[in-house]
Protein backbone atom coordinates (compact mmCIF):
# COMPACT_ATOMS: atom_id res chain seq x y z
CA UNK A 1 0.00 0.00 0.00
CA UNK A 2 1.50 3.75 -0.99
CA UNK A 3 1.82 6.02 1.76
CA UNK A 4 0.46 9.57 0.66
CA UNK A 5 4.08 10.77 0.79
CA UNK A 6 5.17 7.98 -1.47
CA UNK A 7 2.60 8.77 -4.13
CA UNK A 8 3.39 12.66 -3.80
CA UNK A 9 7.37 11.77 -4.11
CA UNK A 10 6.11 9.37 -7.39
CA UNK A 11 4.18 11.76 -9.12
CA UNK A 12 7.21 14.30 -8.81
CA UNK A 13 9.55 11.96 -10.30
CA UNK A 14 6.71 11.27 -13.03
CA UNK A 15 6.45 15.45 -13.68
CA UNK A 16 10.56 15.65 -13.84
CA UNK A 17 10.78 12.78 -15.82
CA UNK A 18 8.46 14.10 -18.39
CA UNK A 19 10.13 17.48 -18.44
CA UNK A 20 13.57 15.62 -19.28
CA UNK A 21 11.51 13.93 -21.85
CA UNK A 22 10.18 17.38 -23.65
CA UNK A 23 13.89 17.95 -24.61
CA UNK A 24 13.83 22.23 -25.54
CA UNK A 25 10.21 22.09 -26.54
CA UNK A 26 7.50 21.25 -28.31
CA UNK A 27 8.80 24.45 -30.87
CA UNK A 28 11.93 23.12 -31.20
CA UNK A 29 11.46 19.74 -31.46
CA UNK A 30 8.70 20.31 -34.60
CA UNK A 31 11.45 22.39 -35.87
CA UNK A 32 13.89 19.36 -35.63
CA UNK A 33 11.49 17.10 -37.68
CA UNK A 34 10.78 20.05 -40.24
CA UNK A 35 14.43 19.95 -40.87
CA UNK A 36 14.60 15.89 -41.89
CA UNK A 37 15.57 15.08 -38.16
CA UNK A 38 14.88 12.79 -35.56
CA UNK A 39 15.05 13.46 -31.90
CA UNK A 40 18.40 12.48 -29.88
CA UNK A 41 16.04 9.90 -28.31
CA UNK A 42 14.29 7.99 -31.33
CA UNK A 43 17.80 8.03 -32.87
CA UNK A 44 18.94 5.88 -29.53
CA UNK A 45 15.97 3.66 -29.77
CA UNK A 46 16.81 3.31 -34.05
CA UNK A 47 20.58 2.46 -32.99
CA UNK A 48 19.88 -0.32 -29.73
CA UNK A 49 17.82 -3.54 -29.42
CA UNK A 50 14.16 -2.48 -28.86
CA UNK A 51 13.82 -1.50 -25.31
CA UNK A 52 17.65 -1.91 -24.14
CA UNK A 53 18.19 2.02 -23.87
CA UNK A 54 19.26 2.89 -20.10
CA UNK A 55 19.48 6.28 -19.28
CA UNK A 56 21.09 8.17 -17.19
CA UNK A 57 21.69 11.76 -15.92
CA UNK A 58 18.25 12.67 -17.15
CA UNK A 59 18.00 15.97 -14.98
CA UNK A 60 21.44 17.33 -15.17
CA UNK A 61 21.26 21.03 -15.72
CA UNK A 62 22.94 24.19 -16.19
CA UNK A 63 23.61 26.54 -13.36
CA UNK A 64 21.15 29.09 -14.62
CA UNK A 65 18.32 30.28 -12.31
CA UNK A 66 15.25 29.75 -15.02
CA UNK A 67 13.49 27.02 -13.06
CA UNK A 68 11.93 26.25 -17.29
CA UNK A 69 15.27 25.14 -18.47
CA UNK A 70 15.28 22.18 -19.93
CA UNK A 71 16.63 19.23 -18.16
CA UNK A 72 19.68 16.82 -19.96
CA UNK A 73 22.35 19.38 -21.03
CA UNK A 74 21.31 18.61 -24.80
CA UNK A 75 22.59 15.36 -24.35
CA UNK A 76 21.08 11.64 -23.91
CA UNK A 77 23.49 9.50 -22.36
CA UNK A 78 23.64 5.77 -21.13
CA UNK A 79 23.50 1.97 -22.26
CA UNK A 80 21.81 -0.22 -24.30
CA UNK A 81 22.09 -3.84 -26.55
CA UNK A 82 23.27 -4.14 -29.89
CA UNK A 83 22.55 -8.04 -31.21
CA UNK A 84 22.61 -8.65 -27.31
CA UNK A 85 26.04 -7.06 -26.71
CA UNK A 86 26.60 -4.36 -24.35
CA UNK A 87 27.21 -1.03 -25.67
CA UNK A 88 27.39 2.77 -24.20
CA UNK A 89 25.83 5.65 -26.32
CA UNK A 90 25.77 9.33 -26.27
CA UNK A 91 23.00 11.55 -28.31
CA UNK A 92 23.18 15.21 -29.00
CA UNK A 93 19.80 17.08 -28.48
CA UNK A 94 19.69 19.72 -30.90
CA UNK A 95 16.36 20.90 -29.51
CA UNK A 96 18.13 22.07 -26.58
CA UNK A 97 20.86 25.37 -26.90
CA UNK A 98 21.38 23.82 -30.50
CA UNK A 99 22.97 20.43 -28.72
CA UNK A 100 26.15 22.68 -28.04
CA UNK A 101 28.72 21.72 -25.62
CA UNK A 102 29.17 23.01 -22.28
CA UNK A 103 31.20 21.98 -18.78
CA UNK A 104 27.55 19.20 -18.09
CA UNK A 105 27.19 18.45 -21.54
CA UNK A 106 30.95 17.36 -21.68
CA UNK A 107 30.86 15.59 -18.18
CA UNK A 108 27.85 13.73 -19.11
CA UNK A 109 29.34 12.66 -22.54
CA UNK A 110 32.73 11.74 -20.46
CA UNK A 111 30.69 9.21 -18.01
CA UNK A 112 29.57 7.07 -20.43
CA UNK A 113 33.01 7.16 -22.05
CA UNK A 114 34.39 6.07 -18.62
CA UNK A 115 31.82 3.56 -18.06
CA UNK A 116 32.26 2.23 -21.55
CA UNK A 117 36.13 2.08 -20.94
CA UNK A 118 35.77 0.06 -17.65
CA UNK A 119 33.29 -2.20 -18.60
CA UNK A 120 35.16 -2.70 -22.19
CA UNK A 121 32.42 -1.77 -24.49
CA UNK A 122 31.93 0.31 -27.87
CA UNK A 123 31.10 4.02 -27.06
CA UNK A 124 28.58 5.34 -29.60
CA UNK A 125 28.45 8.99 -30.27
CA UNK A 126 25.11 10.60 -32.05
CA UNK A 127 26.45 14.70 -32.90
CA UNK A 128 23.59 16.85 -33.47
CA UNK A 129 25.69 20.25 -32.64
CA UNK A 130 26.47 23.74 -32.60
CA UNK A 131 29.87 23.09 -31.00
CA UNK A 132 31.19 24.90 -28.13
CA UNK A 133 28.02 26.36 -25.96
CA UNK A 134 28.91 30.10 -26.86
CA UNK A 135 27.72 31.52 -23.66
CA UNK A 136 29.98 29.23 -21.72
CA UNK A 137 32.55 30.97 -23.49
CA UNK A 138 36.43 28.69 -22.69
CA UNK A 139 35.16 26.74 -19.73
CA UNK A 140 33.34 25.08 -23.28
CA UNK A 141 36.66 25.08 -25.25
CA UNK A 142 38.17 22.72 -21.71
CA UNK A 143 35.00 20.74 -21.53
CA UNK A 144 35.54 19.39 -25.30
CA UNK A 145 39.10 18.92 -24.49
CA UNK A 146 38.01 16.52 -22.11
CA UNK A 147 36.26 14.78 -24.56
CA UNK A 148 39.10 14.68 -26.80
CA UNK A 149 41.65 13.46 -24.28
CA UNK A 150 39.09 10.39 -23.94
CA UNK A 151 39.06 9.75 -27.35
CA UNK A 152 42.70 9.31 -27.46
CA UNK A 153 43.13 7.28 -24.25
CA UNK A 154 40.47 5.13 -25.17
CA UNK A 155 41.38 4.65 -28.69
CA UNK A 156 42.60 0.97 -29.53
CA UNK A 157 40.79 0.09 -26.37
CA UNK A 158 37.36 0.11 -27.48
CA UNK A 159 35.74 0.40 -30.47
CA UNK A 160 34.47 4.39 -30.65
CA UNK A 161 31.77 5.00 -33.65
CA UNK A 162 30.59 8.05 -34.39
CA UNK A 163 27.49 9.40 -36.66
CA UNK A 164 26.94 12.65 -37.37
CA UNK A 165 23.38 13.55 -37.90
CA UNK A 166 23.44 17.38 -38.04
CA UNK A 167 26.20 20.34 -37.90
CA UNK A 168 29.37 19.21 -36.43
CA UNK A 169 30.80 22.90 -36.31
CA UNK A 170 34.40 24.24 -35.25
CA UNK A 171 36.18 22.33 -33.00
CA UNK A 172 33.61 19.69 -32.52
CA UNK A 173 34.52 17.66 -35.70
CA UNK A 174 37.80 16.70 -33.80
CA UNK A 175 35.59 13.96 -31.74
CA UNK A 176 34.48 12.25 -34.61
CA UNK A 177 37.64 12.21 -36.30
CA UNK A 178 39.37 10.91 -33.20
CA UNK A 179 37.15 7.88 -33.28
CA UNK A 180 37.48 4.80 -35.09
CA UNK A 181 34.67 5.05 -37.68
CA UNK A 182 32.28 7.65 -38.99
CA UNK A 183 29.04 7.75 -40.22
CA UNK A 184 26.94 10.59 -42.13
CA UNK A 185 23.94 10.49 -43.62
CA UNK A 186 22.70 12.53 -46.67
CA UNK A 187 21.21 15.54 -45.99
CA UNK A 188 21.73 16.19 -42.63
CA UNK A 189 24.99 15.59 -42.04
CA UNK A 190 27.48 19.05 -42.20
CA UNK A 191 30.89 18.68 -41.08
CA UNK A 192 33.26 21.81 -40.75
CA UNK A 193 36.37 23.49 -39.23
CA UNK A 194 34.77 27.39 -40.70
CA UNK A 195 31.47 27.33 -41.99
CA UNK A 196 30.35 29.21 -45.65
CA UNK A 197 30.47 32.58 -43.86
CA UNK A 198 34.29 32.75 -42.41
CA UNK A 199 35.15 30.78 -45.77
CA UNK A 200 33.88 33.42 -47.82
CA UNK A 201 35.63 35.98 -45.56
CA UNK A 202 38.85 34.41 -45.85
CA UNK A 203 38.79 33.38 -49.09
CA UNK A 204 36.30 34.20 -50.89
CA UNK A 205 35.11 30.98 -52.08
CA UNK A 206 31.39 31.10 -51.95
CA UNK A 207 29.87 27.61 -50.76
CA UNK A 208 27.11 25.93 -49.50
CA UNK A 209 26.98 24.08 -46.28
CA UNK A 210 26.15 21.12 -48.54
CA UNK A 211 29.58 21.87 -50.72
CA UNK A 212 31.81 22.38 -47.87
CA UNK A 213 30.91 19.61 -45.71
CA UNK A 214 28.06 17.56 -46.57
CA UNK A 215 27.92 14.06 -46.37
CA UNK A 216 29.15 13.25 -49.66
CA UNK A 217 32.07 15.56 -49.77
CA UNK A 218 32.90 13.46 -46.44
CA UNK A 219 32.76 10.23 -47.71
CA UNK A 220 34.63 10.76 -51.51
CA UNK A 221 36.82 13.51 -51.03
CA UNK A 222 38.11 14.42 -47.48
CA UNK A 223 37.92 11.15 -46.03
CA UNK A 224 36.73 12.14 -42.69
CA UNK A 225 33.50 10.02 -42.97
CA UNK A 226 33.45 5.86 -43.24
CA UNK A 227 29.95 4.89 -44.07
CA UNK A 228 27.23 7.62 -45.82
CA UNK A 229 23.99 6.43 -45.81
CA UNK A 230 20.63 7.90 -47.79
CA UNK A 231 19.14 8.45 -44.10
CA UNK A 232 19.50 8.13 -40.62
CA UNK A 233 17.82 5.05 -40.14
CA UNK A 234 19.66 3.68 -42.47
CA UNK A 235 23.21 4.83 -41.06
CA UNK A 236 22.10 3.72 -37.83
CA UNK A 237 21.35 -0.02 -39.45
CA UNK A 238 24.98 0.24 -40.66
CA UNK A 239 26.44 0.59 -37.31
CA UNK A 240 24.40 -2.33 -35.84
CA UNK A 241 26.08 -4.42 -38.76
CA UNK A 242 29.61 -3.03 -38.40
CA UNK A 243 29.50 -3.56 -34.76
CA UNK A 244 28.63 -7.45 -36.05
CA UNK A 245 31.97 -7.66 -37.08
CA UNK A 246 33.79 -6.35 -33.79
CA UNK A 247 35.09 -7.71 -30.58
CA UNK A 248 33.56 -5.68 -27.74
CA UNK A 249 37.30 -4.55 -26.48
CA UNK A 250 41.19 -5.06 -27.45
CA UNK A 251 41.10 -8.34 -25.20
CA UNK A 252 38.34 -9.84 -26.65
CA UNK A 253 37.89 -11.80 -30.29
CA UNK A 254 35.35 -10.89 -32.66
CA UNK A 255 31.62 -12.22 -32.25
CA UNK A 256 32.27 -15.97 -34.09
CA UNK A 257 29.00 -16.23 -36.95
CA UNK A 258 27.33 -19.10 -38.76
CA UNK A 259 29.51 -20.16 -41.78
CA UNK A 260 28.35 -19.50 -45.08
CA UNK A 261 29.21 -20.38 -48.63
CA UNK A 262 30.46 -17.34 -50.77
CA UNK A 263 28.80 -16.72 -53.73
CA UNK A 264 29.40 -17.99 -57.04
CA UNK A 265 30.77 -21.05 -57.88
CA UNK A 266 34.80 -21.63 -56.96
CA UNK A 267 35.37 -22.18 -60.93
CA UNK A 268 34.40 -18.44 -61.80
CA UNK A 269 37.59 -17.41 -59.94
CA UNK A 270 39.72 -18.77 -62.80
CA UNK A 271 37.94 -15.97 -65.36
CA UNK A 272 37.65 -13.12 -62.77
CA UNK A 273 41.09 -12.21 -63.13
CA UNK A 274 41.69 -11.32 -67.16
CA UNK A 275 44.71 -13.31 -68.83
CA UNK A 276 45.52 -10.00 -70.43
CA UNK A 277 47.52 -8.14 -67.48
CA UNK A 278 46.82 -4.32 -68.79
CA UNK A 279 42.90 -5.49 -68.10
CA UNK A 280 40.51 -4.38 -65.82
CA UNK A 281 38.23 -5.98 -63.62
CA UNK A 282 36.76 -5.38 -60.02
CA UNK A 283 38.40 -7.26 -57.02
CA UNK A 284 34.94 -7.15 -55.74
CA UNK A 285 34.46 -9.67 -58.35
CA UNK A 286 36.83 -12.07 -56.25
CA UNK A 287 36.31 -10.88 -52.84
CA UNK A 288 32.64 -12.22 -53.15
CA UNK A 289 33.79 -15.93 -54.58
CA UNK A 290 36.06 -16.12 -51.69
CA UNK A 291 33.77 -14.55 -48.15
CA UNK A 292 30.84 -16.18 -46.38
CA UNK A 293 28.18 -14.85 -47.88
CA UNK A 294 29.28 -13.36 -50.71
CA UNK A 295 29.35 -10.81 -48.44
CA UNK A 296 32.31 -7.54 -47.47
CA UNK A 297 30.84 -4.41 -45.54
CA UNK A 298 33.14 -1.75 -47.61
CA UNK A 299 35.08 1.07 -45.02
CA UNK A 300 35.66 3.82 -46.78
CA UNK A 301 33.66 2.45 -49.90
CA UNK A 302 33.65 6.14 -52.01
CA UNK A 303 37.25 6.80 -50.79
CA UNK A 304 40.50 6.11 -52.49
CA UNK A 305 38.36 3.36 -55.08
CA UNK A 306 42.01 2.13 -56.68
CA UNK A 307 41.60 0.18 -52.85
CA UNK A 308 39.04 -1.94 -51.34
CA UNK A 309 39.24 -2.20 -47.55
CA UNK A 310 36.42 -3.73 -45.39
CA UNK A 311 34.76 -6.55 -43.30
CA UNK A 312 33.67 -10.06 -44.12
CA UNK A 313 33.87 -13.78 -42.58
CA UNK A 314 35.49 -16.80 -43.94
CA UNK A 315 34.32 -19.62 -41.98
CA UNK A 316 32.28 -17.82 -39.56
CA UNK A 317 35.44 -15.40 -38.84
CA UNK A 318 35.30 -11.79 -38.69
CA UNK A 319 38.32 -10.89 -41.36
CA UNK A 320 39.80 -7.42 -42.31
CA UNK A 321 39.82 -7.33 -46.25
CA UNK A 322 42.34 -5.58 -48.27
CA UNK A 323 42.83 -5.45 -52.06
CA UNK A 324 43.91 -3.34 -54.69
CA UNK A 325 40.85 -2.97 -57.10
CA UNK A 326 42.38 -2.65 -60.93
CA UNK A 327 39.37 -1.20 -62.35
CA UNK A 328 40.19 2.66 -60.87
CA UNK A 329 43.89 3.94 -61.39
CA UNK A 330 44.94 0.17 -62.12
CA UNK A 331 45.23 -0.24 -58.76
CA UNK A 332 47.94 1.99 -58.09
CA UNK A 333 48.78 3.30 -54.48
CA UNK A 334 48.42 6.70 -54.07
CA UNK A 335 48.24 9.44 -51.27
CA UNK A 336 44.21 8.77 -50.44
CA UNK A 337 44.52 4.61 -50.57
CA UNK A 338 47.95 4.50 -48.46
CA UNK A 339 45.89 6.68 -45.77
CA UNK A 340 43.04 4.20 -46.35
CA UNK A 341 44.47 1.10 -46.40
CA UNK A 342 47.11 2.27 -43.66
CA UNK A 343 44.44 3.15 -41.04
CA UNK A 344 41.75 0.34 -41.53
CA UNK A 345 45.01 -2.19 -40.97
CA UNK A 346 45.81 -0.64 -37.65
CA UNK A 347 42.07 -0.65 -36.14
CA UNK A 348 42.17 -4.61 -37.49
CA UNK A 349 45.29 -5.37 -35.41
CA UNK A 350 43.99 -3.17 -32.45
CA UNK A 351 40.99 -5.33 -31.78
CA UNK A 352 42.48 -9.13 -33.24
CA UNK A 353 40.76 -9.22 -36.55
CA UNK A 354 43.05 -11.11 -39.22
CA UNK A 355 43.82 -9.32 -42.13
CA UNK A 356 43.75 -11.01 -45.46
CA UNK A 357 45.35 -8.67 -48.45
CA UNK A 358 44.41 -9.51 -52.08
CA UNK A 359 47.05 -8.30 -54.46
CA UNK A 360 47.51 -6.67 -57.73
CA UNK A 361 49.18 -3.86 -57.75
CA UNK A 362 51.40 -1.71 -60.91
CA UNK A 363 52.99 0.51 -58.12
CA UNK A 364 52.68 3.60 -56.24
CA UNK A 365 50.49 5.94 -58.65
CA UNK A 366 53.65 8.04 -60.53
CA UNK A 367 53.50 12.15 -61.04
CA UNK A 368 54.28 15.69 -59.59
CA UNK A 369 51.40 16.29 -57.48
CA UNK A 370 51.71 12.75 -55.62
CA UNK A 371 54.95 13.21 -55.33
CA UNK A 372 54.77 17.02 -53.95
CA UNK A 373 52.06 16.15 -51.85
CA UNK A 374 53.96 13.31 -50.01
CA UNK A 375 53.40 9.94 -51.91
CA UNK A 376 56.78 9.16 -49.66
CA UNK A 377 55.34 10.33 -46.33
CA UNK A 378 51.60 8.66 -46.78
CA UNK A 379 52.92 5.04 -48.71
CA UNK A 380 55.29 4.32 -45.35
CA UNK A 381 52.16 4.39 -43.47
CA UNK A 382 51.19 1.27 -44.94
CA UNK A 383 54.51 -0.49 -45.02
CA UNK A 384 54.65 0.50 -40.95
CA UNK A 385 51.28 -0.72 -40.48
CA UNK A 386 51.56 -4.31 -41.84
CA UNK A 387 55.08 -4.11 -40.25
CA UNK A 388 53.38 -3.40 -36.53
CA UNK A 389 50.99 -5.68 -36.58
CA UNK A 390 50.80 -8.83 -34.55
CA UNK A 391 47.37 -9.98 -35.92
CA UNK A 392 47.60 -12.96 -38.57
CA UNK A 393 48.11 -11.59 -41.65
CA UNK A 394 47.82 -13.76 -45.16
CA UNK A 395 48.33 -12.39 -48.22
CA UNK A 396 47.09 -13.43 -51.77
CA UNK A 397 48.75 -12.54 -54.96
CA UNK A 398 46.21 -12.29 -57.84
CA UNK A 399 48.02 -10.53 -60.87
CA UNK A 400 51.07 -8.24 -60.68
CA UNK A 401 52.89 -7.19 -57.73
CA UNK A 402 55.78 -4.80 -58.47
CA UNK A 403 58.51 -3.21 -56.70
CA UNK A 404 57.60 -1.17 -53.84
CA UNK A 405 54.11 -1.69 -54.14
CA UNK A 406 54.53 -5.16 -53.74
CA UNK A 407 56.90 -5.12 -50.74
CA UNK A 408 54.03 -2.71 -48.64
CA UNK A 409 51.02 -4.71 -49.13
CA UNK A 410 51.33 -7.21 -46.70
CA UNK A 411 54.65 -8.73 -48.66
CA UNK A 412 56.38 -11.63 -46.60
CA UNK A 413 59.48 -9.52 -46.16
CA UNK A 414 57.19 -7.00 -44.39
CA UNK A 415 55.59 -9.68 -42.13
CA UNK A 416 53.08 -11.53 -43.92
CA UNK A 417 52.71 -15.16 -42.01
CA UNK A 418 51.75 -16.70 -45.36
CA UNK A 419 51.73 -15.33 -48.89
CA UNK A 420 49.69 -16.97 -51.80
CA UNK A 421 49.91 -16.70 -55.16
CA UNK A 422 47.80 -17.80 -57.87
CA UNK A 423 49.67 -18.61 -61.21
CA UNK A 424 48.34 -15.38 -62.92
CA UNK A 425 51.00 -13.69 -60.23
CA UNK A 426 53.41 -11.86 -61.53
CA UNK A 427 56.08 -10.56 -58.81
CA UNK A 428 58.64 -8.55 -60.12
CA UNK A 429 60.67 -5.40 -59.31
CA UNK A 430 58.90 -3.48 -62.16
CA UNK A 431 56.33 -4.03 -65.37
CA UNK A 432 57.77 -6.30 -67.94
CA UNK A 433 58.17 -3.33 -70.31
CA UNK A 434 59.43 -0.62 -67.83
CA UNK A 435 62.12 -3.36 -67.02
CA UNK A 436 62.97 -3.82 -70.81
CA UNK A 437 63.24 0.19 -71.41
CA UNK A 438 65.96 -0.15 -69.03
CA UNK A 439 67.79 -3.12 -69.44
CA UNK A 440 67.95 -2.16 -73.16
CA UNK A 441 67.91 1.30 -73.27
CA UNK A 442 71.64 1.26 -75.38
CA UNK A 443 70.27 -1.63 -77.87
CA UNK A 444 66.54 0.32 -78.56
CA UNK A 445 68.34 3.29 -79.37
CA UNK A 446 70.35 1.77 -82.17
CA UNK A 447 67.69 -0.55 -82.92
CA UNK A 448 66.15 -0.04 -86.60
CA UNK A 449 62.82 -0.64 -85.10
CA UNK A 450 62.63 0.31 -82.07
CA UNK A 451 58.73 -0.23 -81.24
CA UNK A 452 59.39 -3.99 -82.24
CA UNK A 453 61.89 -4.25 -80.45
CA UNK A 454 60.81 -3.10 -77.22
CA UNK A 455 58.05 -5.63 -77.84
CA UNK A 456 60.57 -8.45 -78.38
CA UNK A 457 62.51 -7.77 -75.14
CA UNK A 458 59.12 -6.91 -72.95
CA UNK A 459 58.17 -10.13 -74.27
CA UNK A 460 61.34 -11.71 -73.01
CA UNK A 461 61.08 -10.24 -70.11
CA UNK A 462 57.68 -11.25 -68.71
CA UNK A 463 58.39 -14.67 -69.64
CA UNK A 464 61.01 -15.02 -67.68
CA UNK A 465 60.06 -12.87 -64.86
CA UNK A 466 56.89 -12.14 -64.70
CA UNK A 467 55.86 -15.04 -62.88
CA UNK A 468 55.15 -16.49 -59.20
CA UNK A 469 58.17 -19.02 -59.56
CA UNK A 470 60.93 -16.82 -59.13
CA UNK A 471 59.75 -15.48 -55.99
CA UNK A 472 58.65 -19.24 -55.21
CA UNK A 473 61.77 -19.93 -55.51
CA UNK A 474 63.34 -17.30 -52.76
CA UNK A 475 60.17 -18.75 -50.45
CA UNK A 476 58.85 -15.12 -50.69
CA UNK A 477 55.83 -16.99 -51.43
CA UNK A 478 55.31 -20.30 -49.62
CA UNK A 479 52.81 -21.76 -52.70
CA UNK A 480 51.60 -20.46 -55.91
CA UNK A 481 47.71 -22.07 -55.57
CA UNK A 482 44.72 -23.16 -57.62
CA UNK A 483 42.56 -19.99 -57.46
CA UNK A 484 39.65 -22.18 -57.38
CA UNK A 485 41.30 -23.39 -53.46
CA UNK A 486 41.65 -20.03 -52.32
CA UNK A 487 39.02 -19.81 -49.49
CA UNK A 488 40.00 -23.60 -48.54
CA UNK A 489 43.84 -22.05 -47.86
CA UNK A 490 42.00 -19.59 -46.47
CA UNK A 491 39.70 -21.07 -43.69
CA UNK A 492 43.33 -23.79 -43.15
CA UNK A 493 45.52 -20.41 -42.70
CA UNK A 494 43.02 -18.64 -40.14
CA UNK A 495 42.89 -21.96 -38.26
CA UNK A 496 46.54 -22.45 -38.35
CA UNK A 497 47.13 -19.36 -36.93
CA UNK A 498 44.19 -18.69 -34.52
CA UNK A 499 46.88 -18.32 -31.78
CA UNK A 500 49.29 -16.65 -33.20
CA UNK A 501 51.69 -14.50 -30.72
CA UNK A 502 54.05 -12.36 -31.82
CA UNK A 503 56.35 -9.79 -29.81
CA UNK A 504 57.04 -6.57 -30.07
CA UNK A 505 60.22 -4.63 -28.26
CA UNK A 506 58.53 -2.62 -25.49
CA UNK A 507 58.34 1.14 -26.12
CA UNK A 508 56.18 3.59 -25.37
CA UNK A 509 55.04 3.76 -28.96
CA UNK A 510 56.45 3.87 -32.55
CA UNK A 511 56.30 6.83 -34.75
CA UNK A 512 54.05 5.94 -37.67
CA UNK A 513 55.05 8.48 -40.55
CA UNK A 514 51.74 10.98 -40.08
C1 LIG B 1 24.86 28.07 -28.00
C2 LIG B 1 23.76 27.56 -29.94
C3 LIG B 1 24.99 27.24 -30.58
C4 LIG B 1 26.18 27.36 -29.82
C5 LIG B 1 23.40 26.94 -31.98
N1 LIG B 1 22.82 27.36 -30.84
N2 LIG B 1 24.74 26.86 -31.83
N3 LIG B 1 23.72 27.97 -28.66
N4 LIG B 1 26.08 27.79 -28.53
N5 LIG B 1 27.37 27.06 -30.34
C6 LIG B 1 21.40 27.56 -30.60
C7 LIG B 1 20.84 28.73 -31.38
O1 LIG B 1 21.04 29.95 -30.68
C8 LIG B 1 19.35 28.36 -31.45
O2 LIG B 1 18.77 28.66 -30.22
C9 LIG B 1 19.41 26.86 -31.56
O3 LIG B 1 20.68 26.46 -31.07
C10 LIG B 1 19.26 26.37 -32.98
O4 LIG B 1 20.20 27.07 -33.79
P1 LIG B 1 19.82 27.66 -35.23
O5 LIG B 1 20.93 28.56 -35.62
O6 LIG B 1 18.44 28.21 -35.19
O7 LIG B 1 19.80 26.34 -36.11
P2 LIG B 1 20.22 26.14 -37.62
O8 LIG B 1 19.64 27.22 -38.48
O9 LIG B 1 19.88 24.73 -37.94
O10 LIG B 1 21.80 26.33 -37.66
C11 LIG B 1 22.66 25.42 -37.01
C12 LIG B 1 24.12 25.97 -36.99
C13 LIG B 1 24.10 27.39 -36.39
C14 LIG B 1 24.68 25.94 -38.39
C15 LIG B 1 24.91 24.98 -36.13
O11 LIG B 1 23.34 27.38 -35.17
C16 LIG B 1 25.48 27.87 -36.07
O12 LIG B 1 26.17 28.30 -36.96
N6 LIG B 1 25.82 27.83 -34.79
C17 LIG B 1 27.10 28.31 -34.35
C18 LIG B 1 28.19 27.40 -34.82
C19 LIG B 1 29.49 27.79 -34.21
O13 LIG B 1 30.14 28.71 -34.72
N7 LIG B 1 29.83 27.16 -33.10
C20 LIG B 1 31.00 27.45 -32.36
C21 LIG B 1 32.10 26.78 -33.12
S1 LIG B 1 33.60 26.97 -32.30
P3 LIG B 1 17.21 29.08 -30.08
O14 LIG B 1 17.06 29.45 -28.66
O15 LIG B 1 16.98 30.20 -31.04
O16 LIG B 1 16.43 27.85 -30.44
C22 LIG B 1 33.72 25.55 -31.53
C23 LIG B 1 34.99 25.39 -30.80
C24 LIG B 1 35.14 24.00 -30.30
O17 LIG B 1 32.92 24.72 -31.55
C25 LIG B 1 36.52 23.96 -29.78
C26 LIG B 1 36.91 22.61 -29.44
C27 LIG B 1 38.41 22.61 -29.33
Amino acid sequence: MLNESMAEKLEQLKQWRARSRAGGGERRVKQQRASGKQTARERLEQLLDPGTFVEIDPFVQGSSDDPEQPLGEGVVTGWGRIHGRPVYCFSQDFTIFGGSVGELHSRKICKVMDLAYKAGAPVIGINDSGGARIQEGVDALGAYGEIFARNARLSGVIPQISVVLGPSAGGAVYSPALTDFTFVADNVSKMFITGPQVTKAATGEDVTFEELGGAVIHSTKSGVAHFRAAAEASALQMVRELLTYLPSNNQALPPPADPLPPAGAPDELLTVVPADPNKAYDVRDVLHRVLDGGHLFEVHREFAPNAVVGFGRIHGQSVGVVANQPRVLAGCLDIDASDKIARFVRFCDAFNIPVITFIDVPGFLPGVSQEHRGIIRHGAKILYAYAEATVPKIAVILRKAYGGAYVAMSSRGIGADLAYAWPTAEIAVMGPEGAAQILYRNELAHADDPAALLKQRTEEYRRRFANPYIASARGMVDDVIDPRETRARLVDALDMLADKREERPPKKHGNIPL
